[in-house]
């Protein structure tokens, strides 16, 4: 009697340290968990702000130089380009509200046609800033996470075009083939050599990677640049 009631005691003891070790290695994972979404999201956050608001900032460099050169020369263009200026910069504001936003949700991309147009509209008083979009199924149906994928892939595209390139010329050409979407963005500047990535075409890449799809980044010192991505589209329109 006396026997078995120290066996038992023996193995609560050990039930009881086990149980207690498990309860240790939990809550390291849930720890572990916690750090790696904290983490993920920083990063999340981040890119947006490094896209929408450096972007936005580039235009708005852009508009301030034309304006500067032109003031002499041609003060009523000066005047328009300053008024798209101040019309920028407001945006911008707004832009960072949707990045402060973007801790919370994601924007929504309800048009893309619109959505892109925007980006377009936003050098057209430059005037030698020209943008050929070419979109040629419906592609309003696609999934929202693609409509965002594509938009913002075309954002930083143009931001990098302009600031690295002194492109003048775009092509972005949309469409789909064998279930598969494919976005060709080429630009007329200066290109580049060597292609060292940093957070603009990261993000492109992880984006268009996180959707199952590819992306090629090509360039030669002065041939532009070019992007061609492709991603699978069957399951997800
Ligand atoms: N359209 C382009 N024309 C010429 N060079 C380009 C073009 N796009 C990218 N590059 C080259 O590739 C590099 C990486 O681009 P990426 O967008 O990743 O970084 P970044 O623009 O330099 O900085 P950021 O992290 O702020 O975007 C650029 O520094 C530039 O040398
Ligand atoms: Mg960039």
């Amino acid at each position: 009697m006396y026997h078995s009631i120290h066996i038992k005691k023996e193995e609560t003891k050990k039930l009881n340290e086990k149980l207690k070790l498990s309860n240790i290695k939990l809550h390291e994972y849930s720890q572990k968990i916690e750090e790696l979404s904290i983490a993920r999201e920083r990063e999340r956050v981040a890119q947006e702000i490094h896209d929408s608001l450096g972007h936005s900032l580039m235009a708005l460099i852009m508009h301030l130089e034309f304006a500067e050169k032109t003031f002499t020369s041609n003060p009523g263009k000066a005047q328009k380009v300053i008024i798209k200026a101040r019309s920028i910069a407001k945006s911008s504001t707004s832009k960072l509200r949707e990045a402060v936003n973007a801790l919370k949700e994601e924007r929504n991309i309800e048009s893309l046609r619109n959505s892109i147009n925007e980006l377009i509209d936003k050098f057209s008083t430059l005037g030698d800033i020209k943008i050929d979009l070419i979109m040629k199924e419906d592609l309003e149906s696609l999934n929202p996470s693609f409509k965002l994928c594509i938009y913002k892939t075309i954002r930083e595209s143009l931001t990098n075009g302009i600031k690295h390139g002194k492109a003048t010329l775009f092509k972005l050409k949309l469409f789909i083939e064998k279930n598969n979407l494919i976005l060709i963005i080429k630009d007329n500047g200066v290109g580049c050599d060597k292609i060292t990535m940093s957070n603009g075409l990261k993000g492109i890449e992880n984006r268009i990677k996180n959707l199952g799809g590819y992306v090629d980044f090509d360039s030669y010192k002065n041939e532009g640049f070019l992007i061609k991505a492709k991603i699978p589209i069957y399951q997800k329109i």
